[in-house]
This record gives C-alpha cells, structure tokens and sequence, in this order.
C-alpha cells in the first residue's frame, strides 16, 4: 500500500489530539507524520505510534514540503487563510471548521452516507458539523428508502464541542465558579444557544444543521428545523429526530434498515431499559439508534434518539475516515 505524508494542523486541540489518536488505532499508511499548531505550542513534543515530533508553527511555508492530506482543526479564520495555501501546493485538505462547508465547489462529506461527493474536490473537503454528522448516518438509508419530506431536530449537545473552555466551564461549574466560556452557568442548566444568534432568530449551530442537511442528502427542498441545546455533559452528543416521510413504511422494515446502515448501531429494547446514552457512546464510533416509535401525530412520521460522541464520529473519526477514502483512492 502506498504510504501518504499526513499533516495535523490544530494538533494541540481537542480535536486534534484526537485526531492522532484515531490515526493511530485505525494505523493509516502514513510515511512522513507532521503537527502543526500556533507559535504558542510551537516545540511542544507530541507522541504518535510511539515516536516524539515537535510540533512546527503552522505558516504559509508550512506545505512547501510534500504533504499529501491535512486534517485541519484549527478555527475557521486559519482554515480560511492556510486552507488554500496547502491545496495550492497539492495537498487535500480535510477541514473540520465550519469555513468551508457550504461553498458550492467544496465536498461536504460522512463517508457512510455520501462518499462520492470526495471525487469531485479541488483540494478541500469539508466534515460537517458534529450534530449534522450523527444525524446524516441515521437519515441517510431513511431517506433512501421513504423519501424524507420534513425533519424535526432537539439536540442535547455536550461541553466538549465547545473545547477545552466548553469542557472547563463545566468542570468549574460544578465547583460553584463561574462561567468563562458561555453565556450562563452550564452546571445544572440547559442553555437553548449553541453559537452566534442570526437573524431569524435561530442560532448559527441550528442553521448549520439546516444547511448541512440538505447540501449532504442533496435535497435543497428537504423541510428541515432545530433546536440545539448545550446540556452539561462532558461527551457525546444526543438528539431526539423526528422524521415525517413522504410515502408510507412498515416499522418493521424501517427497524431493519436502520439495523444493515453502515456505522449504527441499533440499542433498542425499552422493556429492558435499554436506548442509547451519552456515556455509554463516548469513546466509540458508531452512531447509537434507539427509541424508534411512530409519530402518532402525522400519517408518516417517526421518531428516533440518536447518539454519538462528538469528537470522535462528530469530528476526527469522520475526518480520518475521509482521509481512508482519499488514500485508497490513490492506490
Ligand atoms: P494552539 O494550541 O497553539 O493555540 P481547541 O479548539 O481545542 O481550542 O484547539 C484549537 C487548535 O487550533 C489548537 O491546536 C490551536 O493551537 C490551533 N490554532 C488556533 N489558532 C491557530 C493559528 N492561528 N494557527 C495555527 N493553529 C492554530
């Protein structure tokens, strides 16, 4: 197998520490291993697959080397000014901001649901947002076989996708301190606010998974709405998904496709107690599907509870397996 030279740009981050973590487990063919971050980490020494590297400052002579694929998780204003640099120099670029994600000429992509779309980069791929991706696994063999006409999303989303300052703001809450990183006191509390406020009235967190949604599934018609709501857990992100579809099922045969989807894992069995739960996500791959009822309200609705761990396959995992896809497109 081909080996690829492979940057991390971000690597300090939350993400970005995961990021070598799952390249590690997943042992991708890398021959020349860089990190990259800001002066202020620069020289930081970080262990991957047992050997020591430094990290470098990321600067515009960052990818004057041969670098193949970069996992960018960085912040989207460095993503907006080095994410062309590196594509200008032959690079692929998978980036985890949100700077790209809808501009018409960059793939936005969960491999288990639209890997096609990665041919057609121009040397930037997009991984969507952490509530888009978890949803975009469970809707994507729903849509394939009932048609999805509207989408109801309530997200209970975790610290962590709000960094090191989601996930110490937490930690301190719990102590009685106040918060630094959001706007009240996430200890004890849900806060309805998950990124800016727009204008309609809907945050930039909810919009993004409006927009995203229909940009992966291909549907600029598909009705789509949510709330997202910062829950104080440290992992792993949950939602409640409803789902109204155009033409009639049989629960049965919705319970098996979801079932045969690639990356879920169906935790259903209510007698028991038994439906997907934020700890029990964290620290894996799969996205977890449970709670599938009908939605009583409407001829063909459903409703289902969907969890993931947000930094894994809401953020490096899909980011990883994006860059699996690009090696063994080039074997
Ligand atoms: P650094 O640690 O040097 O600040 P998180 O989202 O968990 O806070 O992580 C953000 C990541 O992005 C960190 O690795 C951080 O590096 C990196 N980063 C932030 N700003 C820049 C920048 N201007 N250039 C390169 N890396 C950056």
């Amino acid at each position: 197998m081909k080996k690829v030279n492979l940057a991390v740009v971000g690597a300090t981050g939350m993400v970005g520490r995961t990021f070598l973590k799952v390249l590690e487990e997943r042992n991708l063919p890398i021959e020349n291993f860089y990190v990259m971050a800001s002066a202020r980490s620069a020289g930081q020494k970080l262990t991957f697959m047992g050997k020591e590297y430094t990290v470098e400052e990321l600067t515009e002579n960052s990818f004057d080397k041969p670098i193949d694929i970069a996992l960018f998780s960085a912040g989207g204003s460095t993503s907006a000014k080095f994410a062309p640099i590196a594509a200008a120099h032959g690079c692929v670029v998978v980036d985890n901001s949100a700077q790209w994600r809808m501009d018409p000429t960059v793939p936005l992509v969960v491999p288990e649901v639209n890997p096609e779309d990665i041919k057609w980069n121009k040397g930037i791929i997009a991984n969507p947002n952490c509530s888009t991706i978890q949803a975009m696994v469970a809707l994507k063999p729903l849509d394939e076989k009932f048609k999805i006409k509207r989408v109801v999303y309530s997200t209970y989303q975790a610290v962590s996708g709000a960094g090191v300052a989601g996930w110490k703001d937490l930690e301190d809450g719990l102590k009685g301190e106040a918060p630094k990183k959001f706007p009240h006191q996430i200890a004890n509390n849900c806060l309805p606010h998950i990124d800016v406020f727009m204008d309609n009235g809907y945050t930039k967190e909810e919009m993004k998974m409006i927009w995203e949604t229909r940009k992966i599934l291909h549907n600029d018609e598909m009705k789509v709405t949510a709330t997202t709501v910062r829950v104080p857990v440290f992992d792993s992100h949950s939602e409640s998904i409803n789902v109204e579809f155009e033409n009639n099922f049989d629960m049965k045969e919705l319970v098996s496709t979801l079932t045969e989807a690639p990356g879920v894992v169906i935790q259903d069995d209510v007698k028991n107690n038994v439906y997907p739960l934020a700890l029990n996500a964290a620290g894996k791959d799969e996205v977890f599907i449970g709670r599938i009822r009908r939605d009583e309200s409407v001829d063909n609705g459903v409703n289902i509870w969907v969890v993931a761990d947000n930094i894994r396959k809401g953020a490096a995992t899909n980011a990883v397996q994006i860059a699996e896809l690009l090696i063994s497109a080039m074997q």
